[in-house]
């Protein structure tokens, strides 16, 4: 093996044991594919730039090398490639150093102008080193008694800076209206004004009020997100004595190796995971560089999320076409998923890993949740904020309003028929209309 060249052969047909990695690169002018291309297979394993080094001819270190198994040209600059690595590659139950291989350095190396994980395919041993959800989208459902129905989210806005007894008492509010979780929005942890302590208790109270009023099961997303683990711990542990069922965690800001440990701890505990991607748009946006959403679904799959927001299919107010959102939904609940070649994606058998609930979210209110439904079905959960609280009643009439819209589906009514019999739901769609949120 010598040079990036050497790291190309498509006549090699990857075996059940190899990672599979999707990529789209972008050549820059005046290089030639072959280097570029093979810099990506190279530097994402075992290589470097220069070809003189002694230990790349050794057969053990060839036997971990990437290869470029699969080139396709898609524009004057851009190409589709697919790169297997053999398993023995990386450290089974490791995420941070699979990651480091596969979307290290390569990302900022010059020999290409772009670079774009598309998707990974986990081979067997890889994908059984992780845990998976605790409980996936059957275990959650258990918990609420609630077989069919789109469960239920909504976060207070303004986000952040309202007192603990005001977003307490929207939770009031929520839970009554009939939704099933209270929800912290990402940016809410421990400040000043409602401190994550204080919150915990006043919420518990008030969800043990209206569990009794309305005989249904309520929860909290309870937002944990600490850059220390230790705090983190702590604040599990905090949520497990007081009986709630949920820590919440931003998977990006905590990182790989805090989502890996909380999951650890969430065994301990007994308590399930929401996963909330904010940040994930600063390497997921780009058509032509960083880790797609997709990517990033799939590995907190495998490290065990038991929720993750996918977004709208277009619906709501965040990037992410029907396509991508709809192909990251069968990722993350499918047991064997297909490839998609317009989507770039590998196929994946999931074995035993549980599926993770889709969280969509993100400018819904109740006059798009049909469409919503329509698109990704009803095996979901809905989060709403802004079409909730910013309701002309407030935020219990626009819990209301949410939850019919739902029932309206599931029963088979149109809105219009449904806000006959329920004003609040009028209310609703008299402001906002069926407007998709640009
Ligand atoms: C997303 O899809 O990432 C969001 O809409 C996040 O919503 P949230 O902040 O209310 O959880
Ligand atoms: C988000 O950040 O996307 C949200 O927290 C969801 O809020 P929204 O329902 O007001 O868009
Ligand atoms: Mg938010």
């Amino acid at each position: 093996m010598a040079g990036y060249e050497d790291f190309i052969n498509t006549k090699y047909k990857p075996k059940s044991t190899d990672l599979l990695v999707s990529f789209k690169v972008k050549i820059p002018k005046g290089v030639k594919k072959e280097k570029a291309i093979g810099a990506v297979a190279s530097e994402s394993s075992v290589g470097t730039w220069a070809s003189t080094v002694k230990g790349s001819e050794y057969s053990h270190v060839k036997k971990v090398a990437g290869t470029v198994y699969f080139v396709t040209q898609e524009s004057p600059t851009s190409y589709w490639t697919k790169i297997a690595y053999p398993q023995d590659h990386f450290e089974p139950g490791n995420m941070s150093q699979i990651l480091a291989s596969i979307a290290g350095n390569v990302f900022g190396m010059k020999a290409v102008d772009g670079l774009r994980i598309e998707d990974i395919k986990w081979p067997a041993k890889i994908r059984d080193s992780f845990p998976g959800p605790q409980f996936g989208i059957d275990g959650i459902r258990k918990i609420f008694k609630v077989k069919k129905r789109p469960l239920l989210l909504s976060v207070p806005k303004p986000k952040v800076g309202m007192t603990t007894p005001e977003h307490c008492e929207i939770g009031r509010q929520i839970w009554s209206g009939g939704i099933d979780l209270l929800k912290d929005d990402e940016n809410l942890s421990s400040q000043k004004f409602n401190p994550f302590e204080k919150r915990v208790r006043t919420a518990v109270k008030i969800r043990d009020r209206i569990e009794k009023e309305t005989g249904d099961k309520k929860s909290y997303l309870i937002n944990i997100t600490h850059s220390s683990y230790k705090e983190m711990e702590k604040r599990a542990k905090l949520i497990a004595d007081l009986g709630w069922e949920y820590v919440m965690i931003d998977i990006v800001t905590t990182g790989f190796s805090g989502v890996h440990s909380v999951r650890e701890l969430c065994q301990d505990l007994g308590l399930a995971i929401h996963a909330h991607r904010a940040m994930h748009a600063s390497f997921t946006r780009n058509p032509d560089h960083g880790f797609s959403m997709l990517a990033l679904a799939e590995t907190s799959r495998l490290l065990g999320v038991d929720n993750i927001h996918i977004g709208t299919a277009g619906v709501g107010k965040l990037v992410g076409t029907s396509d991508e959102v709809l192909s990251i939904q069968d990722h993350i609940t499918g047991k064997k998923v297909k490839e998609n070649k317009k989507l770039r994606t590998l196929g994946e058998d999931w074995g035993r890993i549980k599926p993770v609930f889709p969280v969509s979210s993100g400018g819904l209110h109740p006059g798009v949740l049909p469409d919503v439904m329509k698109k990704m079905g009803t095996n979901i959960m809905i989060q709403a904020g802004g079409g909730i609280h910013g309701h002309p009643g407030g935020s219990h009439a626009g819990a209301i309003a949410v939850r019919q819209a739902v029932e309206a589906y599931l029963d088979g009514e149109t809105l219009d028929e449904r806000a006959r019999k329920v004003p609040e739901l009028q209310q609703a769609l008299t402001l906002w209309g069926k407007k998709h949120i640009k």
